[in-house]
C-alpha cells in the first residue's frame, strides 16, 4: 500500500506495532483532553488566502540558531525509538538526515548520543532532562558538546512523570536510556527552578533552549536568563491533562517575547497547512513528535524521510494556494482563530 499522508502512516504504524508500544507512543495522560486539543486547535484555525501573486516557486528555506534547514519542520525529542525498529535513533537518524533537517536526539533514547552522531550527517540538537546526580547532567553536556551537538534543549515540563494510564493499563515499563548507566537514585528527575537554568548557562557554551513554555509570563523570566529559544509545547499531550496547545500560547510568547529570541512550537502537527498555521502565528519553525515514530516504524529511514518530504511539499503547495512564495510572506493576516 502506499502511503499519502501522515495518517495513512500512523494506521499502518498502528497495525505493525506491539499494543503496548503503540499505545506508549500515541497515548497522551489522564483523559487526553489536552491530546486531542493539539489536534482540534489545527482543524479549527482557518486560512486566509491571497490571490495572484507568482507563487511559480515557494521557497521552504529557512534557518534555526543560525542552522540552515530546507524546511522550518525539526524533528522533536522522542524516546525508545527501539519499539519501533531495531536501529533505534540510528535509523532514523539516517532518515532526518536524507530530509537534511535537525534532530533532536532525546536523552533517553535507546541509543546512546554518540551512536546517533555516528550515524548523522545532518545538524543534531540534543535534549536535556536534568537528574539528581548533577554530575549526570555536567557528563551528558560535555559529551553533547564534544561530539558536535548544536543546542542544548532542556525540557522543563517534566516535574514529575504525566500519568499515563494507558502505560499504567499495559504494565509498560520505559527501557533505560543508552546514555548513562541507571540506579533507582540517578534516575529520578529533578523538580528544576529558574536556579538550575543559571547553572545550566554557565555550564555549557551550546545555545540553549527552553522546551515546555506555555504562557507569557515563563517567557519573559526564561528571557531574563539568558536562553536563545523557546520552544511551546506541552509535551504532545503527555503531562499536564487540561494544559492549553502549544498552538494557542503561541501568540502571546510571541507578543511578549518581541523578537529576543527565537520562538519554536510543536504538538498535533501532521500537515503542511498546520506548520503554514505555527508560522503564521509566528513560530520560527515546528517540531515534530510522533509521525517520525511512524514512518520509523513502517519503513525505517526511508519512512521517516518519507513523512519529512510529504511535510515540506504539503506546505509548499499551502504556501503557493495561499499567495506566499517565502516564509517571510506567512503573517498572522492569514490566519483566522
Ligand atoms: C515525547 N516527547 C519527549 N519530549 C522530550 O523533551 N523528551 C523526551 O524524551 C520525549 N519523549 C517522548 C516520547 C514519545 C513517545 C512522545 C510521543 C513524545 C515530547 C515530544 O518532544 C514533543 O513535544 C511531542 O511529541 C510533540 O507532539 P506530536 O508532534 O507528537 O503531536
Amino acid at each position: 500500500m502506499s502511503h499519502v499522508n501522515i495518517q495513512d502512516y500512523e494506521k499502518a504504524a498502528q497495525a505493525l506495532l506491539e499494543p503496548a508500544y503503540w499505545d506508549y507512543y500515541a497515548g497522551g495522560s489522564d483523559d487526553e483532553i489536552t491530546l486531542r486539543a493539539n489536534r482540534a486547535i489545527f482543524d479549527h484555525i482557518r486560512l486566509r488566502p491571497r490571490i495572484l501573486k507568482d507563487v511559480t516557486t515557494c521557497d521552504t528555506t529557512t534557518t534555526a540558531l543560525g542552522t540552515p534547514l530546507p524546511m522550518p519542520i525539526i524533528v522533536a525529542p522522542t524516546a525508545c525509538h527501539n519499539l519501533a525498529h531495531p536501529e533505534g535513533e540510528c535509523e532514523t537518524v539516517r532518515g532526518v538526515s536524507q530530509a537534511g533537517t535537525i534532530m533532536t536526539a532525546s536523552s533517553v533514547s535507546s541509543r546512546s548520543l554518540e551512536e546517533i552522531a555516528e550515524a548523522a550527517s545532518t545538524p543534531l540538537w540534543f535534549q536535556l532532562y536534568i537528574y539528581q546526580d548533577r554530575s549526570i547532567t555536567i557528563n551528558l553536556l560535555e559529551r553533547a558538546r564534544q561530539t558536535g551537538y548544536r543546542a542544548i534543549v532542556l525540557t522543563v515540563d517534566v516535574p514529575r512523570l504525566g500519568n499515563r494510564e494507558r502505560d499504567l493499563r499495559n504494565n509498560f515499563k520505559r527501557l533505560d536510556s543508552a546514555n548513562f548507566v541507571v540506579n533507582d537514585v540517578t534516575q529520578l528527575r529533578r523538580s528544576l527552578t529558574w536556579k538550575d537554568i543559571t547553572w545550566l548557562r554557565s555550564l555549557t557554551p551550546l545555545p540553549l533552549l527552553i522546551k515546555g513554555i506555555l504562557t507569557a509570563e515563563d517567557a519573559i523570566i526564561a528571557l531574563e536568563h539568558g536562553v536563545d529559544g523557546i520552544i511551546v509545547s506541552n509535551h504532545g499531550g503527555r503531562q499536564l491533562d487540561g494544559a492549553i496547545s502549544g498552538l494557542e500560547a503561541l501568540p502571546e510568547i510571541v507578543e511578549a517575547v518581541a523578537g529576543r529570541c527565537e520562538i519554536y512550537v510543536d504538538g498535533g502537527i501532521r500537515r503542511g497547512t498546520d506548520v503554514l498555521k505555527a508560522l503564521a502565528l509566528g513560530a520560527r519553525a515546528v517540531l515534530v513528535g510522533r509521525p517520525i515514530l511512524w514512518g520509523l516504524t513502517v519503513k525505517g529511514q526511508d519512512g521517516v524521510n518519507h513523512i519529512l518530504e510529504l511535510l515540506k511539499s504539503e506546505l509548499e503547495l499551502a504556501m503557493a494556494l495561499c499567495g506566499c512564495p517565502t516564509l517571510n510572506d506567512i503573517t498572522p493576516s492569514l490566519v483566522k482563530l
